[in-house]
């Protein structure tokens, strides 16, 4: 079994939408072999235990540097032998060295379609950009800001009547398809990074060739 890290900082509805992946067959050959938080009160934490994986708190509080922090994250992702590290709704930004320990073992899910609106609200940059499409994107961790090797995106349309709200849900729900999706081919040992290209071995894309979206939607000449 290959063992993954999950690293959350709050309700975790990504950690669960991964429980829920394995337990139903889905992701086939991993296990969780520990949630850690840097946040004590995350909900993730409790939908943990209630599976019976193994939690940890490291508060990111209780150290005066990011290194000591991020040198105990890595003690104790080390003490699980976790094979990969999988950032669901971590609020921190780790530290290269963190980065370069586990480099292209790391993945992280972002609210939103990289390389645009990086960093945190990722949903409400593009809201209050005024995009007609937005997503989520689960791509490799490298050393910048949601820079790394982009493997799955799914989009979603920006609706006139949406609020930020009404948006953060919408993608979240896509969160959820992809996230376990990029976690089963990663397993699978069917992603192959070349530079920035993520490929997925044997996928077929030819489906795919005609496909479009216009958002707002209305009929359109030949
Ligand atoms: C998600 O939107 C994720 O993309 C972002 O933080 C949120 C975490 O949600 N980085 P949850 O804790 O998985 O419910």
């Amino acid at each position: 079994m290959i063992k993954l890290a999950i690293l959350i900082s709050g309700s975790g509805t990504n950690l669960q939408s991964i429980i829920d992946n394995i337990n139903s067959g889905y992701i086939k050959n991993g296990e969780i072999a520990v949630v850690i938080s840097n946040n004590p009160d995350a909900y993730g934490l409790i939908r943990a235990k209630k599976h019976n994986i193994p939690v940890a708190v490291i508060n990111h509080k209780d150290f005066s540097s990011r290194e000591s922090f991020d040198e105990k994250l890595i003690n104790e992702i080390e003490k699980f032998n976790a094979d990969y590290v999988i950032l669901a709704g971590f609020m921190r930004v780790l530290t290269k060295k963190f980065i370069l320990h586990f480099h292209q073992k790391i993945l992280n899910i972002h609210p939103a379609l990289l390389p645009s609106f990086p960093g945190t609200n990722g949903q409400k940059q593009a809201f209050d950009y005024g995009v007609k499409f937005s997503g989520c994107t689960v791509h490799f961790v490298d050393e910048g800001t949601d820079t790394g090797p982009i493997i799955v995106q799914a989009v979603v349309p920006v609706l006139q009547n949406d609020t930020v709200e009404s948006l953060k849900k919408r993608i979240l729900s896509q969160e959820h398809k992809i996230f376990p999706y990029a976690i089963k081919l990663l397993l699978e040992d069917k992603l192959k990074i070349t530079g920035r290209k993520v490929e997925i071995i044997n996928e077929p894309t030819e489906n795919l060739k005609d496909l479009f979206l216009i958002n707002p939607f209305t009929i359109h000449s030949k």
